[in-house]
């Protein structure tokens, strides 16, 4: 069973190299690929100096197998939210626990509202955050014109404090 802790500055390039292997799937999270590892790999590792931010990895085998970041907005008390897992890694459980350990951090530091923007067709991690308690807040129509020219439409959805956690 996969592990989850909060993300170390040497974890920093793992968490970066996840994001990149995600990237090149193509289809299921906004950064698109190639990621500049390096780059990516620094700001992980000022981000995880800064307090007001929580970066968290999934360790299995001793390997960095899937990372979630949640991040304030420029809204007082609202952060955002994004995940990945390498895709051997999947269906085992650790995307769960990752989001419940994220929701747990947001929950001490009395987080407000936790919000996150998914492509429509991502089944499986619309099913994972509605499962959680989020609601769907609004559809934002071919918003993203993507490297090959398509344009990808998201949902955004979104978990106030105190909703979702009475129901687990
Ligand atoms: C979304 C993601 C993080 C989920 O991680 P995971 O490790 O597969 O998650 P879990 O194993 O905890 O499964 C979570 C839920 O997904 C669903 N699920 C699991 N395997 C599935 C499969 N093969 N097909 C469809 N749904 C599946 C289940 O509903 C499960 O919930 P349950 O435990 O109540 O049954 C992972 O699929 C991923 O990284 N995908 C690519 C990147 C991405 O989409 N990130 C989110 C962008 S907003």
């Amino acid at each position: 069973m996969p592990v989850v802790r909060p993300a170390r500055p040497d974890d920093a390039e793992a968490f970066a190299m996840v994001i990149a292997a995600v990237a090149d799937e193509g289809d299921s999270i906004l950064t698109e690929a190639p990621v500049d590892v390096p780059g990516f790999s620094l700001r992980v590792r000022q981000t995880i100096r800064d307090p007001d931010h929580v970066l968290l990895v999934l360790v299995e085998d001793d390997g960095v197998v899937g990372c979630l970041g949640l991040h304030p907005t420029n809204a007082e008390g609202v952060s955002t939210l994004g995940m990945a897992v390498l895709e051997d890694s999947r269906g085992r459980g650790g995307g769960s626990a990752l989001l419940d350990a994220a929701l747990g951090a947001a929950r001490e530091r009395g987080i407000h509202k936790v919000e996150l923007e998914v492509f429509c067709e991502n089944a499986r991690a619309i099913g994972l955050y509605a499962s959680r308690g989020f609601a769907v807040e609004g559809v934002r129509r071919e918003h993203h014109l993507r490297q090959d020219g398509s344009r990808r439409s998201t949902l955004l959805m979104a978990l106030l404090a105190g909703e979702g956690a009475a129901r687990r």
